[in-house]
C-alpha cells in the first residue's frame, strides 16, 4: 500500500483560540494539502499552551473549537492521526529523558524563549524554557521525516535535530532525523492597519485582524477599514504595503494569483476592491464555520475521532519510547 511507504510528517498547533485568517492561509490549508502525500501526525498542543497561563475551561473549549475548526477545513481524520498532545502520555515521558540531554544554555539562547520570557516575565517557569524539548519529543516520537515549518520554528526543529544526533551518537541510531519542510507558502498576510507587521491573533486592534470566527459582517467593515494609501492604483509594490496585502488576501482566498487581481481590479476604485475582498473572505469562511459548529454540536463524534486518533498515536510513539527506555537503562520487568 502507498500509505506504508509515504514519509512521516509530524505538525502540531497550540490551542489558544482565536486562528487569523493568516494562520488559515499559512498553516491550516497546508495541513488539508499535506495529508495525501504523507502520513501525517497533527496534534493539537496543550501541553505547549500551559507552559504560559491557561485558564482551563477555556484551554478545554480551543482543544475542541480547534478540532472542529481543522476538520471543517478538510483534515481528514481518515487520512491523518489528529489528537491531542495530552492523551499521547509518550510525549511528556520522552521529553523528560531529553531533557537530561539538554543543556540549560542551550535553551536559555532560543529566540523564542528570550521573547516569551520577556512578554512573561512573571512567569518564566521551567516549562516555558523547556518548551523546545517536548517540541522535539513531539517529533521525534514518530520516527518523523518532515516537519513543515515557518521561520519562527525553525530554531526549534534545529534544536530537534540536535538532540536527536545527540542521542543517537550516545546510546546508537535511535531516531530519524527530521528535516525542514518548506512549504510554499502564499505570501504572508499582514495587519490591515498596520501592513508592515504580520496579522496578529493577539492584536489589541481589533480591526488589525481577521479572525476565522468573524461573521460575514465583521469581515467586511475590517476590510472597508483597511489601511491603504492615498494614490488609488491597485497594484502590488513596495511603496503600497495595504494594497498589496489586500490583492495577496484576495489571491489566496480566490485561488488566483496577484497578477490576476491586479488585471480584475484595474481602473476600479478602492471601495469596491476592498468590498470585494471581504466579501471573497467571508465567503470561505461562511461553509467552515457552519461545519465547525454542526461537528461542535456533535460532541459524541469529535471525541470519537479525538480518541481514536490519541490512540493511533500513542501505538506509533509507545514503540519509539520502549525503544528509548531500554537504551538509556531503565528496568521493564519481563
Ligand atoms: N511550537 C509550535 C507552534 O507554536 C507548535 C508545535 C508543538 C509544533 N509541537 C510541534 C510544531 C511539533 C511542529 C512540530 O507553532
Amino acid at each position: 500500500m502507498e500509505e506504508a511507504q509515504s514519509k512521516v510528517l509530524y505538525s502540531a498547533v497550540q490551542p489558544s483560540g482565536n486562528l487569523t485568517i493568516g494562520n488559515y492561509v499559512g498553516a491550516i490549508r497546508n495541513w488539508v494539502a499535506l495529508q495525501g502525500q504523507f502520513t501525517c501526525f497533527y496534534a493539537i498542543a496543550d501541553l505547549h499552551a500551559i507552559t504560559v497561563r491557561q485558564v482551563p475551561a477555556e484551554l478545554r473549549r480551543h482543544t475542541l473549537e480547534l478540532a472542529a475548526l481543522y476538520i471543517a477545513c478538510g483534515v481528514d481524520p481518515a487520512r491523518c492521526t489528529l489528537y491531542v498532545q495530552s492523551n499521547v502520555p509518550a510525549h511528556a515521558e520522552l521529553a523528560w529523558v531529553l531533557n537530561t540531554m539538554t543543556y540549560v544554555g542551550e535553551m536559555e539562547r532560543m529566540t523564542q524563549f528570550k521573547d516569551k520570557a520577556a512578554k512573561h516575565a512573571e512567569n518564566v517557569n521551567m516549562g516555558l524554557m523547556a518548551y523546545p524539548v517536548l517540541m522535539a519529543a513531539d517529533i521525534l516520537l514518530y520516527q518523523t521525516d518532515v516537519v513543515p515549518v515557518g521561520i519562527d520554528q525553525r530554531q526549534h526543529l534545529e534544536i530537534a535535530r540536535d538532540i536527536a544526533v545527540r542521542f543517537n551518537n550516545r546510546y546508537g541510531e535511535t531516531f530519524r532525523l527530521p528535516e525542514g519542510y518548506i512549504v510554499k507558502e502564499g505570501a504572508k498576510i499582514a495587519s490591515l492597519q498596520d501592513p508592515l507587521h504580520k496579522m496578529s491573533k493577539s492584536d489589541e486592534n481589533p480591526n488589525a485582524s481577521v479572525y476565522l470566527s468573524d461573521d460575514r459582517d465583521t469581515v467586511i467593515r475590517k476590510f472597508r477599514r483597511a489601511v491603504t494609501d492615498s494614490d488609488n492604483a491597485i497594484v502590488a509594490s513596495e511603496q503600497k504595503p495595504g494594497v498589496t496585502n489586500l490583492l495577496n488576501i484576495y489571491a489566496a482566498f480566490r485561488g488566483c494569483t496577484v497578477a490576476e487581481a491586479e488585471k480584475e481590479f484595474a481602473g476600479k476604485g478602492y471601495g469596491d476592491f476592498k468590498l470585494a475582498v471581504g466579501e471573497t473572505v467571508a465567503d470561505v469562511l461562511a461553509p467552515i464555520q457552519a461545519e465547525q459548529k454542526r461537528l461542535l454540536a456533535d460532541k459524541a463524534y469529535l471525541s470519537d475521532i479525538l480518541s481514536r486518533g490519541a490512540q493511533a498515536a500513542a501505538h506509533t510513539a509507545r514503540r519509539t519510547l520502549l525503544k528509548v527506555y531500554r537504551k538509556v537503562g531503565f528496568y521493564r520487568g519481563e
